[in-house]
């Protein structure tokens, strides 16, 4: 096992009606800006509990934050935070909102282009306090302190983090599930799962625990993925699926282990450069970095087939081959599209561009060996189309 710090502050309040607890949790007297999406919050009753549970407390809106939080949106808030002396943000939404607000406080108070903060990879250590409302399990943002911002003007999406970036605590109210469309429910399952396999399918290190926490997280996602797709009002499973998210990315699995995240490096390029949902450009990455790291990863991979989907016969290789198979099976199953060309027909020129921009920006090698290259990264989006 690597040697490790851990630390999470973040306080979590899980289960139902749990959104009244806002009540003691969100500081009396503050000024609070309370971030939202497109308005889902608006049709489904998380924004009335809020309001209810706020009481008196002085409260500004600012909704519109869309998928993939754009720098262009997010800015608008700062300058509203900056003029009214916003002492509180409480972020009510998925990844995005979360995501979001985690760059308006991370702005607020920063001197210079808080651009830089994505560019020159600046870390946040202070920032204005904020929580969080989660209404769509999938990224774990609620309880980590990274966060993914898109400049749309340049096609870019970046990613921030440091440790005044988690949220003082986040409400986890299962059955906000009930309203989430399948599609963002698909993506959820995918998002976490894929955080498991970037923190687990790298080489062994001899960290027992970590593996049976990351292939625990897996069996749950499994398990519970086909029920919460046919009934999100499904409260058992609305409940393991909330918290299998916010497990698989709150830093437990990636302590004392290797990491990959060469998936999401290449999935962000794809958002930024298609609009493809953040989840479904990982189902289009990992096969083929998996097969192209094939050596490097067969252990891990072989032992994920054992424990997780049971694949017991065969020499080590073939039961690693028959582990990425089946991982493209459940999501095959989930009605989930594997390759780029069925997202998008403008695919061909995204493997040069991604390798160029990889180049441009220095990232000489991605991974937990730190040797996928621009061109391996090339070849990978190939494969993908
Ligand atoms: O905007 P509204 O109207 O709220 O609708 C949202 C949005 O259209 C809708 N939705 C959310 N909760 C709902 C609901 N609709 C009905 N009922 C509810 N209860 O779902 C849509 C998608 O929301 P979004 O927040 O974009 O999804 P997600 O949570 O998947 O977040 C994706 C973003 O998070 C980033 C991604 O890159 C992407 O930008 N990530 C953040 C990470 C982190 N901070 O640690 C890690 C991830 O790997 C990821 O990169
Ligand atoms: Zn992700």
């Amino acid at each position: 096992m690597l040697n490790f710090e851990f630390q999470n502050p973040t306080k979590i309040i899980f289960g139902k009606g749990q959104i009244a607890k806002l009540a003691k949790e969100v500081p009396e007297n503050a000024h609070i800006l309370l971030t939202y999406g497109g308005g889902s919050i608006k049709q489904n009753g998380i924004y009335e509990q809020v309001m209810v549970a706020l009481g008196d407390r002085k409260v500004t809106e600012f909704g519109g934050i869309e998928p993939n939080p754009s720098y262009e949106t997010l800015m608008q808030a700062v300058a509203i935070a900056r003029n009214q002396s916003i002492d509180f943000v409480l972020a009510v939404g998925g990844g995005s909102v979360i995501d979001g607000t985690k760059f308006i406080v991370a702005a607020i108070g920063f001197e210079g282009e808080p651009w830089d903060i994505l560019t020159k990879a600046i870390r946040t250590n202070t920032a204005v306090p904020f929580g969080t409302v989660l209404t769509l399990p999938a990224t774990g943002s609620e309880m980590n302190s990274g966060a993914v911002i898109t400049r749309k003007s340049t096609q870019e999406k970046l990613s921030m983090g440091g440790p005044g970036l988690f949220p003082k605590f986040s409400v986890l109210d299962p059955e906000v599930i009930k309203s989430i469309p399948v599609r963002q429910i698909k993506n959820g399952i995918v998002d976490a799962y894929t955080h498991v396999l970037e923190q687990y399918i790298t080489y062994p290190v001899g960290a027992f625990l970590q593996d049976r926490i990351a292939e625990s997280i897996l069996q749950t996602l499994v398990q519970i993925a086909p029920r919460i797709l046919e009934n999100p009002s499904d409260y058992e499973a609305a409940a393991n699926f909330m918290w299998s998210c916010t497990m698989a990315l709150n830093g437990l699995i990636q302590k004392g282990v290797p990491s990959d995240w060469a998936t999401h490096a290449i999935g962000h390029e794809l958002t930024a450069l298609y609009g493809i949902d953040h989840a479904m450009t990982l189902a289009i990455v990992f096969p083929h970095l998996y097969a192209l790291k094939f050596e490097d990863k067969k252990e891990k991979l072989a032992q994920y087939g054992e424990r997780v989907w049971g694949i017991n016969e065969g020499t080590l290789e073939e039961k690693a081959q028959a582990a990425i198979e089946k991982t493209v099976e459940f999501l095959h199953n989930m009605g989930v599209k594997t390759r780029l060309s069925e997202y998008t027909e403008d695919y061909a020129k995204s493997a040069t561009f991604i390798e160029a921009r990889f180049n441009e920006r220095g990232w000489k090698g991605l991974g937990e060996r730190r040797d996928v290259t621009p061109e391996m990264v090339k070849e990978i989006v190939e494969k993908s189309y």
